[in-house]
């Protein structure tokens, strides 16, 4: 295979890179960068002409010196997760693998804090922390495979964001790699702190494109002790999005609450997971967590008698087994829509909570016209709907792309936002354009140009052109 020009530059930048920090840790062969060029985005895969394994923070500020120096775009990533294509090399040039930095350096009990390596996956980190009684709660649905550093990049947030919060409220503190190789901490180790500008909160959600994490300081929290799960069916989705309303005013607060609509529980039920009986119109997923056992229950009994008032059926689902299985079923849905349809495109939007109903009715409805399915579920006690538009013919490609659109103009109506939790990238890079204004996306780019003057880290994303 002939390479071109800027291959062949990338491949003396690599060279570089590996007389610095040892050959061993330069990956060249195409067939080996196959799985560098792609995430869960499910957007076309691009290829880089090499890789870096770092093992270190010297590693990564050496790639990124050698790479400011040739010329030569850098895309980090962490495990490759993403759904926004955040960890596609858009421009070719050099992945930057972090993990192999997968270290838990200290945690903390006294302080409640921890560092951690960027590479490290997030259930192993939760388990490490739980064994010492101590809880890190963001959970996205890739927790058994998604990179912690990863997480802070795409400030990610889960089910139990609705109680806890994101990525964000965890991270107090960074080392950080600039393009160019300089290195710096940014944050601190306490629980408060003010000094300077907030660096940390800009680095947080930045997608790849601002710094290389190579250590995170997080804060924990004390572990939940007790812990219920109920399930509630309702006849449609309007029904569920009503009695999301009801929870949230009565002052009760739950860790979790999840919606999901008929399709989702339908594609659920074929995949053979069936955890949830009948053939519900939607379901509910609540759970509230704390530490005194018989709170828990209390509250969970409160939060069930609401729920009752519009369910068709409020079931407790608190044995382990049966909590796993619902979980798994969840966890595994955007696969599984994915696998069900010819054509998916899938969305993370977050809406003012009491326009849930209205929304989700509106979804449908969109879909109708467009002669596409618009399914829901997602995180409804934060508002962040996983809208999915699903075809099955190949026919209805640009009707599909065409839903996406309206879709994504229903909630800028009712004053919500294009992406709750996965994250701008290349998916939706474009559609930034109808949220922010020209001046707060001028400003971002030049917040941009003061971390990355050339403009190499991770090019292509979150801002456009
Ligand atoms: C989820 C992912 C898609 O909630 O964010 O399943
Ligand atoms: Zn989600």
């Amino acid at each position: 295979m002939k390479r071109s020009a800027a291959d062949e530059r990338v491949l003396g930048a690599a060279a570089e890179i590996g007389r610095r920090i040892g050959s061993g840790k330069v990956i060249d062969d195409p067939d080996l960068l196959v799985p560098y060029g792609a995430d869960e985005s499910g957007l076309p895969a691009s290829l880089p002409a090499a890789a870096i394994r770092a093992v270190d923070a010297a590693d990564v500020a050496a790639t990124l010196a050698v790479a400011a120096d040739r010329g030569v775009p850098v895309t980090p990533r962490g495990r490759g997760t993403g759904k926004s294509g955040g960890a596609i090399p858009a421009r070719g040039g050099i992945v930057l693998l972090t993990e192999r930095m997968d270290r838990i350096v200290e945690i903390d009990r006294e302080e409640r804090l921890a560092i951690v390596e960027p590479g490290i996956v997030l259930q192993t980190f939760q388990e490490a922390v739980e064994a010492e009684g101590l809880f890190y709660p963001p959970d996205p649905a890739s927790l058994d495979s998604c990179a912690l550093g990863g997480n802070v990049a795409e400030n990610a947030g889960g089910p139990r964001a609705f109680k806890y919060g994101v990525t964000r409220e965890y991270v107090l503190g960074l080392d950080v790699a600039l393009m160019g190789g300089a290195t710096t901490f940014a944050g601190r180790r306490t629980r408060k702190g003010v000094a300077g500008y907030d660096v940390v909160a800009a680095l947080v959600g930045s997608e790849g494109t601002l710094g290389v994490f190579t250590r995170v300081v997080v804060r924990l929290r004390v572990r939940p002790a007790a812990t219920q799960t109920l399930l509630a069916t309702f006849g449609d989705e309007v029904a569920a999005g009503e009695a999301v309303r009801d929870l949230l005013g009565s002052g009760l607060v739950p860790s979790v609450i999840e919606i999901l609509d008929r399709h989702c529980l339908e594609v659920i039920r074929r995949a053979g997971h069936n955890p949830i009986p009948g053939e519900p119109g939607a379901a509910l997923l609540v759970e509230l967590d704390g530490r005194r056992p018989e709170r828990v229950e209390a509250d969970a009994e409160e939060a069930g008698e609401i729920l009752g008032r519009r369910a068709t059926e409020v079931l407790v689902a608190s044995e382990p087994g049966r909590r796993r299985s619902l979980w798994a079923a969840r966890r595994e849905l955007s696969t599984l829509l994915g696998k069900a349809h010819a054509g998916k495109l899938s969305d993370d939007v977050a809406v003012p909570c009491k326009s849930i109903p209205a929304v989700l009715r509106r979804f449908a409805e969109l879909g109708r016209r467009r002669g596409v399915l618009v399914s829901c579920y997602g995180h409804a006690g934060d508002g962040n709907l996983h809208a999915n538009v699903l075809w099955d013919d190949p026919g209805l490609d640009v009707a599909g792309r065409a839903a996406l659109d309206d879709l994504l103009g229903v909630v800028l109506e009712v004053g919500g936002t294009i992406s709750g939790e996965h994250g701008i990238g290349m998916a939706k890079r474009e559609a930034l354009r109808r949220e922010q204004s020209p001046e707060l996306l001028a400003l971002q780019r030049r917040l941009k140009s003061a971390f990355d003057p050339s403009g190499l880290l991770n090019p292509g994303k979150v801002i456009p052109e």
